[in-house]
């Protein structure tokens, strides 16, 4: 389980980062704002180069839309060495991504890795990537992210 009680900064990963990271980026930022919490950063990457500067998925942005989330102003990055010093938890979708990210995390780096649905029952342990599926893919993540965010929250709540 996560050691880390209340972070000071948080990135969230998936592979393209065009689909489940930046909604979580964007659920989480609303939450935190919602909650008076501005001393925490947050921040989203992938662990693919395909996407780079590119914005949201239309199908993610729409669908996060409907839920009140924006997502427009968001940009595509890359994980780089330097994000496993400069943020403290680093949270992954799914089990491949957290195994790319173990491989990438430089010796002595201080950066916590755990998944993004540790602190969560029921979902599993994935958020399905649904980036070659259908529309209610696009529901799942947000269904996944908006519990998986409530529970991180409560988890520092209690302990920060
Ligand atoms: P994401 O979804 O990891 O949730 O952003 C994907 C986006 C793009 C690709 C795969 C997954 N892709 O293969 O380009």
């Amino acid at each position: 389980m996560s050691k880390v009680t209340r972070p000071a900064s948080v990135l969230l990963v998936c592979l393209g980062n065009i689909c489940r990271s930046p909604t979580a980026h964007a659920v989480m930022q609303t939450r935190l704002d919602e909650q008076g919490w501005h001393d925490i950063d947050v921040d989203s990457a992938g662990t693919g180069d395909w996407h780079i500067g590119r914005a949201p998925d239309p199908r993610t942005q729409q669908a996060a839309a409907q839920r009140g989330h924006d997502l427009s102003l968001l940009r595509a990055r890359q994980i780089e060495a330097e994000d496993f010093y400069r943020f403290d938890l680093i949270l992954a979708m799914d089990e491949q991504n957290l195994a790319d990210m173990q491989a990438l995390q430089p010796a002595g780096s201080p950066a916590e890795l755990a998944l993004f649905l540790e602190p969560v029952e029921g979902f599993g342990k994935a958020v399905p990537d649904p980036y070659y599926g259908g529309e209610d893919g696009f529901e799942t993540v947000l269904d996944c992210v908006e519990a998986g965010v409530d529970a991180w929250l409560s988890r520092w709540h209690q302990t920060g």
